[in-house]
């Protein structure tokens, strides 16, 4: 039997910064042994809020693809492509469209959460009402067994899987219904301890300099009840010390030791850290500047990514018109 398949996809809205290492991208490193992956950049799924100024996107497309292969995804293996190189996702969004009810995209969590900050970030368009189903369509056009997400996209799965039974229930079984795969890492906090987030700028950026990453990481708050020096430190509600456990965590139990001792101050950890952040990073960067250098290198892995994903799509959408009889 062949390996099961995988999708998951990111929206090009911005630079990629650590939390999308931590919270998504080591996790598609993993899988790519086990699973057949596709991994796509979700351009149009950017358009729906940054519809205003789209300028930012297809840049921003390009740049996180460069990021995805230097953090260890592997295109000859992978297949990693951009979402609007692949028509027939749009296709397949209309067809799917017809089958959901407005009342299950309304009642969605994500839609509900969003419509609140609706003055401030205008998303009161048609087609952010129809998200969930156009991120069906990706992930239904390739039969996806299982999506990798993190937990605020759970409702979003629950709704592709919802809109699978429909379909399969009128028409036929054509897709295999997708389960959630959840990200297993704990998410990362900001460096003020907020969610970590580009409009907050509390990120440490996958292309920060290091002596960016000196002066972030140098303002981090450590643990609040250590107080003086001599004092013992508490690396359990240290958010310096979760960022340890992530970069080097085989260097934790001895972190954690000379903290409780008061052996070492938190300037000279938050310094240390600084340098395990811009050793962790240097080889991410360097693949980087490697995919960027001659300009054609990344546009041929995008390409064949498309060649391939399409491949797979077409052949979906010729069973699904033959389901509903067109
Ligand atoms: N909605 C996802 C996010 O904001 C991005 C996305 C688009 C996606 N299509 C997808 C994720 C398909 C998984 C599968 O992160």
């Amino acid at each position: 039997m062949g390996k099961k398949r995988i999708l998951s996809g990111m929206r090009p809205t911005g630079p990629l910064h650590i939390g999308h290492v931590f919270g998504a991208l080591e996790n598609w490193r993993k899988l790519q042994d086990e699973y057949d992956c596709f991994y796509m950049v979700a351009d149009w799924h950017a358009l729906m809020s940054e519809y205003k100024d789209p300028s930012g996107i297809k840049e921003y497309s390009r740049d996180n693809a460069a990021d995805w292969i230097a953090c260890g995804l592997d295109p000859d293996q992978s297949t990693i492509f951009i979402q609007s190189e692949v028509p027939e996702h749009t296709e397949l969004h209309v067809i799917l469209s017809a089958v959901t009810p407005i009342s299950w995209l309304e009642r969605c969590p994500t839609y509900k959460e969003q419509l609140k900050e609706l003055a401030q970030k205008e998303v009161n368009n048609y087609a952010f009402l129809g998200y969930p189903v156009l991120q069906a369509a990706d992930i239904l056009i390739y039969k996806a067994n299982a999506v990798p997400v993190g937990e605020d996209q759970l409702p979003h799965l629950e709704l592709t899987r919802e809109i699978c039974r429909r379909f399969n229930g009128l028409y036929g079984e054509v897709f295999p219904e997708p389960q959630a795969k959840l990200t297993p890492t704990p998410r990362i906090l900001g460096l003020d301890r907020r969610k970590m987030s580009k409009s907050y700028g509390n990120f440490i950026g996958l292309s920060d300099t290091p002596d960016e990453i000196r002066k972030k990481v140098s303002g981090m708050i450590t643990d609040p009840e250590r107080i003086r020096l001599s004092d013992p430190g508490h690396p359990d509600i240290c958010n310096v010390f979760s960022y340890w456990q992530l970069f080097a965590p085989e260097r934790t139990d001895d972190i954690a030791r000379q903290c409780r001792e008061a052996e070492i101050g938190c300037t000279q950890d938050k310094k240390d850290l600084a340098e395990a952040i811009i050793a962790y990073l240097e080889p991410i960067q360097k693949k980087r500047a490697e995919i960027l250098e001659d300009g054609t290198t990344l546009d041929g892995i995008l390409k064949r990514g498309a060649e391939k994903a399409r491949e797979t799509a077409l052949s979906t959408m010729a069973e699904v018109r033959e389901a509903i009889g067109f």
